[in-house]
């Protein structure tokens, strides 16, 4: 498995160009499902969940005509199977966002329930419950889940929580759906926003996306897609602590400010400075930073994507910081991994306190999932000595040429394969 090594007391400064969003990308490209016609997408990451999910497509009988440059054009199925099987949803959870665009297209949809991961159970209670009130019955077979109705019909639906998935399964099923759905106590991330856009260059009838509420008129049909996926903010705010925990300055380009408000707002509450200018975020920080305390919320709150990579941040930030997780149960995996490397981290259920110290030590670590590897490089960047990473698949799958990026920007990294 490959490793990445890192030497650790580079200050980075320069600019990346961030790809596009995975978690934008991934529910767009299953929007795919919902026509016969050919849909065009560009700034589609090369990553290895949007490879994987290519692949998961082609068993369903959307077919890449060609993938470069990032970009991607799908020819949509006439009527290929309607199962995504076990050993292929077992390896991303995020193929059960088949589901909706399958019973929506074909009154039929059977996907293997995904397992759950590294940092949590990752039940799919909120989508069947969704898709049970647009109609769909809800069979349990075997380690699937059978979605089956003639034709689903448009009704209000009520979220008990914001969850980014359900959101997104349920639109893909209300855009072919009889008459109005109003979707309730949504999620509002701006990856909901993009599949909306996208959604609606196919001839989707839908308005209130990135509010609380989603109005969707029903369609009978949908022609091919043609949009270009937003800039991925996680990336974006996990270079941004780059510069910052090395004592540099790293400029983004390619996404909105406001995607990312909720981090920068936090990293400035620490003392840093803040410039943004179109699609460019600049930041740096001329005095030392100082602790703070956060939590994740849904967005517009502090995203949890960016928890582990902040909480780096803290372990060398002067003082006493309190991390609160509040959308995930375990999803302090990174701890262990930074107290190896001399972070002083104590936690107790999804708090947790982090005293700053005055450096972190290199070490052979291990990655468990995505964001927890990102928060150990950027460790590794800031600390003293040398550090291996293990495990780096976790990494491919969010981060698009990462050494590239970070050599680029100054950083002594390179890939053991
Ligand atoms: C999406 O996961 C992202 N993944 C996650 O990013 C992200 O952390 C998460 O949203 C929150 O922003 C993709 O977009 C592919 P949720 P998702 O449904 O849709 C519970 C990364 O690192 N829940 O909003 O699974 C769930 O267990 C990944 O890029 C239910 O209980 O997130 C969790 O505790 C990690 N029942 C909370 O809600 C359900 O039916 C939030 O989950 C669905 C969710």
């Amino acid at each position: 498995m490959d490793k990445i090594w890192i030497k650790g007391g580079k200050k980075l400064n320069g600019t990346v160009k961030v790809s596009g969003s995975k978690n934008a990308a991934l529910p767009i490209l299953f929007s795919s499902l919902l026509t016969d016609k050919k849909s065009t997408f560009s700034n589609v990451p090369d990553l290895q969940d949007i490879r994987f999910t290519m692949k998961i497509l082609e068993t369903l009988d959307v077919h890449t005509e060609s993938y470069e440059n990032n970009k991607l054009i799908l020819k949509g199925a006439t009527n290929g199977s309607k199962e995504a099987t076990y050993d292929l949803v077992r390896k991303m959870r995020a193929s059960v966002l088949a589901l909706g665009p399958l019973v929506a297209r074909y009154g039929y949809g059977k996907v293997s329930l995904p397992g759950g991961c590294a940092i949590g159970a990752r039940p799919i209670n909120f989508h069947l419950m969704g898709l049970q009130k647009l109609g769909a019955e809800i069979d349990l077979q075997d380690g699937y889940v059978i979605a089956s109705c003639k034709k689903l019909k448009g009704t209000r639906i009520v979220f008990d929580f914001p969850s980014v998935g359900a959101t997104e399964n349920l639109m893909m099923a209300a855009v072919l759906a009889q008459g109005e759905t109003v979707l309730e106590n949504v999620a509002r991330e701006p990856e909901i926003v993009d599949l909306a856009k996208s959604l609606r260059s196919m001839g989707a009838k839908i308005e209130g996306e990135g509010h609380e509420t989603i109005l969707i008129q029903g369609v009978n049909s949908l022609c091919g897609a043609s949009h270009s996926v937003m800039g991925d903010r996680i990336e974006a705010g996990t270079y941004l602590i780059a510069g910052l925990i090395t004592g540099g300055k790293v400029t983004t380009e390619g996404l909105e400010r406001e995607q990312l408000d909720a981090v920068l707002e936090k990293l400035k509450e620490m003392g840093a400075q803040v410039e943004s200018s179109e699609d460019r975020l600049t930041v740096s920080a001329k005095l030392p930073l100082r602790s703070i305390d956060f939590q994740t919320q849904p967005f517009p709150g502090f995203p949890t994507d960016m928890q582990a990579q902040l909480m780096a941040l803290l372990c060398t930030t002067e003082g006493s910081s309190t991390v609160t997780e509040t959308i995930f149960e375990n999803r302090f995996m990174h701890v262990p991994e930074l107290q190896r490397m001399g972070a002083d981290i104590s936690t107790r259920g999804n708090i947790a306190v982090v005293k700053g110290v005055d450096m972190l030590k290199g070490a052979q670590v291990m990655a468990t999932d995505l964001r927890a590897s990102a928060c150990l490089i950027l460790a590794a960047l800031r600390a003293e000595g040398e550090t291996t990473v293990h495990r780096v698949y976790h990494l491919d799958r969010g981060y698009e040429k990462l050494e590239e990026k970070f050599k680029k920007i100054g950083a002594d990294i390179y890939r053991i394969e």
